[in-house]
């Protein structure tokens, strides 16, 4: 029998703002109370490709309550930064359908609305070209995929182990546009107040927002204030400063009051990013029993004109399994479309969908055991970097979902399992993540009372991090967490990264364990040992900690299963059932991690059998914009799903012993329902979503 845990780390506890939400006392974005407030409505260009020649706003400026409209013609100047997406208003040309291009300020939100349907403007228009294809002749070969990633890898000698394998796959996959769609939409409220600049906006990041709004306008850092007290998801989206927030400042700037401004849900479905559409090859050479000699990924994606964004789907590949003979490569095209940007797994997601699917197409054809398949190619060190993994329990995680999902008893031929007009199938996918962390600063004090206060601006996103964090600073503070408060969200505070990369976690509390920890030396070392009557502050940053880190793969791994049934006359898909499991280092709070790790899923399912951003190509836009036409799964849609974490420890992480649980959820999901289909079926769909047409 191990110890019951003692401190407040691995122990369930519900998110601390949980209360405040559910009662409307928590403040979001636009729902700060602020004298003299008014509205912005965002109007979003109506051509694909060209200029504005003309922009009447005598109609909209009619409407009683209306302000002013905003323009390239008349909106305050920015300075151009390194995302030319957020150069906005300040010239007529339109990189892609839906770019804002002006801003409508009113008394009444209702004013504003009705402003921006009556703003009028006439465009010089161009050929546009808006459609991912492998044969694009604007293919290029970027100089580095998201974030800083090589854009190519190569090892041995692919095409000679390939041409020499006994059993090979090839195979293509396609996903469609994804767009990230949190509760909250981008919002904004902007106030400025002698020079300074106050936001309170939705997003993954004060620290970086307040820093890209002070290269806009022309600030000094400490001008421009950023809060993000509570945040109602973004998947990635909110991870750096995007066109709500721009578009309020300048619009408050230029009446010269505060102004609310909030996306619509339709404006969310290209300008704030979305997962860019994928066609990925992926080439497995193995021998008979499986062992892969040779591997192949080559990831095609798009950008925009504005700005170039490569989605680093192929990287998956570069450390998951082993095998000699190894080839990556990334090819991007700039289209007349919005930039994409981060959703949830960014490269890892549709990465894990095209090999995953690689891995059992060769299970199948070497006629090798899924799970089996993949524990004999499980390398012990990085295939590519050659250094052993920090910790890799890959194998463990398959071993134990298939224990707990009851994968010995499967009949592996597809079409076998039949339960009344259902055809009954189960797949398996591997999944990664990489476990980072950056650096970041923090703030602990205590006072005379025995109570304490840590200060950090991470950003709480809706994922508990906040809640993490306080149990983690109990715990390095060696008190009952009731005497601890923390304060997130809020560029005053010690500054920190974004929530992002599943690093939050793994970054904030190292430098909040750093804190608490200088914090206890300073009240021992204190005269008497007593905290005086003003507190005691400390604050430090883990600059330079972070840095000597030693580069070591560090990932976090997962196995997902699921069990699908396929109406047979119909082929309506519906999963009956998903199990993950997944080693992530210690688990701060079992709570928030499971419902993490539940969300991710579901969002893997919902990629693999619903998501789809539908593009017309005469307009250069995706029709469907809004939650009735883009279907995402619901609760309905997932009848049973379990997650469960192994015990690990890790000690070369960070202090904490974390690695991020954000998005690996998602990573592999949508290929253990693809396989899972085939396996019902024997029908390999390799572009998703798995609409019941395909299965027909
Ligand atoms: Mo995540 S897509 O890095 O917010």
């Amino acid at each position: 029998m191990s110890a019951p845990p003692v401190g407040a780390v691995g122990r369930e506890h519900p998110r601390l703002e949980g209360r405040d939400k559910v009662t409307g006392a928590a403040r979001y974005a636009v729902e700060y109370p602020v004298a003299d407030v008014t509205y912005g409505w965002a109007v979003p260009a109506a051509a694909t490709r060209g200029r504005i020649s003309r922009i009447d706003v005598a109609p909209a400026l009619a409407v009683p309550g209306v302000l002013d409209v905003l323009h390239h013609g008349n909106a305050p100047r920015l300075a151009p930064g390194v995302d030319r997406t957020l150069f906005l208003l300040q010239e007529p040309a339109v990189h892609y359908r839906g770019e804002f291009v002006a801003v409508v300020v009113a008394e009444s939100i209702e004013a504003a609305r009705e402003g921006a349907r009556l703003v009028r403007i006439d465009y010089d228009t161009e050929a546009h070209s808006t459609v991912l294809s492998e044969h694009h002749p604007g293919l290029y070969r970027p100089e580095k995929v998201n974030p800083s990633f090589p854009t190519d890898t190569a090892d041995g000698d692919f095409d000679a182990g390939f041409a020499a394998a006994e059993v090979r796959v090839d195979a293509t996959y396609r996903t469609p546009a994804y767009h990230n769609n949190p509760m909250e939409p981008h919002a904004t409220t902007a106030q400025w107040a002698d020079g300074r600049l106050l936001v309170q906006d939705s997003n993954q990041g004060s620290s970086p927002v307040q820093a890209t709004l002070a290269q806009l306008f022309g600030l000094p850092q400490e001008s421009v204030r950023v809060v993000a007290e509570h945040v109602g998801g973004g998947f990635g989206s909110k991870g750096y400063a995007k066109a709500a927030v721009v578009l309020a400042a300048l619009a408050a700037k230029q009446v010269g009051r505060p102004v609310r401004l909030a996306l619509t849900r339709q404006q969310l479905f290209g300008p704030v990013g979305y997962r860019t559409p994928t066609i990925q090859r992926v080439r497995l050479g193995a021998d008979a029993d499986g062992r892969i000699a040779a591997v192949c990924h080559d990831a095609i994606s798009q950008t925009s004109t504005l700005h170039e964004f490569t989605e680093q789907s192929a990287v998956y590949t570069r450390s998951m399994y082993a095998g000699p003979h190894r080839r990556t490569t990334h090819r991007v095209v700039r289209l007349d479309v919005p930039t994409p940007f981060w959703m949830r797994a960014p490269g890892e997601c549709p990465g894990a969908y095209a090999l995953e699917s690689a891995m059992d197409e060769l299970a199948t054809g070497c006629g090798v055991d899924p799970v089996e398949l993949r524990v004999r190619n499980d390398p012990t060190v990085d295939p590519e970097r050659g250094q052993p993994f920090t910790s890799r329990n890959l194998v463990a995680c398959l071993r134990e979902g298939a224990r707990r999902f009851g994968w010995a008893d499967r009949d592996p031929t597809p079409g076998a399992r039949r339960d009344g007009r259902w055809l009954v199938g189960s797949g398996v996918a591997g999944s990664s993540y990489p476990a980072r962390a950056r650096a970041a600063a923090a703030a602990a004090t205590a006072a005379p009372d025995d109570t304490f206060e840590v200060r950090i601006n991470a950003t709480d996103i809706g994922t508990g991090a906040r809640t993490a964090l306080w149990q983690v600073a109990a715990d390095a503070l060696d008190v009952p967490v009731e005497r601890v408060a923390i304060r997130v969200g809020d560029s005053d505070l010690p500054p920190a990264g974004v929530a992002g990369g599943s690093m939050g976690t793994a970054s904030w509390s190292w430098a909040v364990i750093r804190a608490c920890e200088g914090l206890r030396d300073r009240i021992r070392d204190h005269p008497g040992g007593a905290v005086p009557a003003e507190g005691l502050t400390v604050e430090v940053s883990t600059a330079d900690e972070v840095r000597a880190q030693p580069a070591r793969p560090r990932y976090a791994y997962g196995a997902q299963f699921t069990e699908v049934r396929v109406d047979a006359d119909t082929g309506e898909v519906r999963v009956g059932r998903m199990l993950g499991v997944f080693a992530v280092g210690r688990v701060v709070n079992p709570t928030t991690t499971r419902s993490q790790l539940i969300g991710g899923m579901t969002m893997g399912l919902s990629m693999a059998l619903h998501e789809e951003g539908l593009l017309d190509e005469r307009y250069g836009d995706w029709v469907n914009h809004d939650l009735a036409t883009y279907h995402i799964s619901v609760c309905a849609d997932v009848e049973r799903i379990e997650a469960y974490c192994l015990p690990e420890e890790d000690p070369e992480l960070n202090p904490a012993g974390v690695k991020g649980l954000g998005e690996i959820g998602i990573v592999g999901t949508a290929a253990a329902i693809a396989n899972a289909v085939h396996h019902a079926t024997g029908l390999r769909v390799r572009d998703l979503p798995i609409r019941l047409d395909k299965l027909l």
